[in-house]
């Protein structure tokens, strides 16, 4: 089976997490800037999903939401049938309300628009003393 980690990162968090996991491919997403506020940003790299049959898509909160950037890849994406899909993000506010939830629920809508079928969502608080629990449980779970 081939499994790619699709992120984005601007400060490091997201990107620390996902060189966690082992046996993935690891594809980073690009924009020409990573200014948070471009409200449609210009992609410089997509990472291809077609190949593979396990997928897990990563992204940071920006401003109670799904930043910018990672919507704009995963709105770029063709069919996703037949994949298993997982999710996570990270985030630093410490209730799930401020932007955690409202990101994974809009990475679940664009994702199931084209078909894909989420399995497991984690949301990793950065700022919480639980973050190593929660990191380790989610790669042991993510396979
Ligand atoms: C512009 C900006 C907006 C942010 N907005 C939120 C937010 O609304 N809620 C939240 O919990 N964290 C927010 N954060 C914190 C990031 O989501 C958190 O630090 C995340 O782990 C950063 O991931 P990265 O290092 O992979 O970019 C924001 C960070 C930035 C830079």
């Amino acid at each position: 089976m081939k499994k790619a980690i699709v992120y984005y990162s601007k400060t490091g968090n997201t990107k620390s997490v996902t060189e966690r996991f082992s046996g993935f491919d690891l594809l980073q997403i690009k924009a020409q800037s990573d200014n948070p506020n471009i409200y449609k940003p210009l992609l410089t790299e997509l990472p291809d999903v077609r190949d593979y049959d396990y997928l897990v898509f990563a992204s940071p909160v920006h401003g109670f939401q799904l930043c910018k950037i990672t919507r704009a890849y995963l709105n770029t994406l063709g069919d996703l049938s037949g994949k298993t899909i997982d999710l996570y993000i990270t985030h630093q506010f410490p209730f799930a309300f401020l932007g955690g939830n409202q990101t994974l629920k809009q990475m679940k809508k664009i994702i199931e628009a084209k078909n894909g079928e989420i399995r497991f969502m984690t949301s990793v608080n950065w700022g919480s003393k639980k973050r190593e629990e929660v990191i380790k449980e989610m790669i042991k779970q993510y396979l």
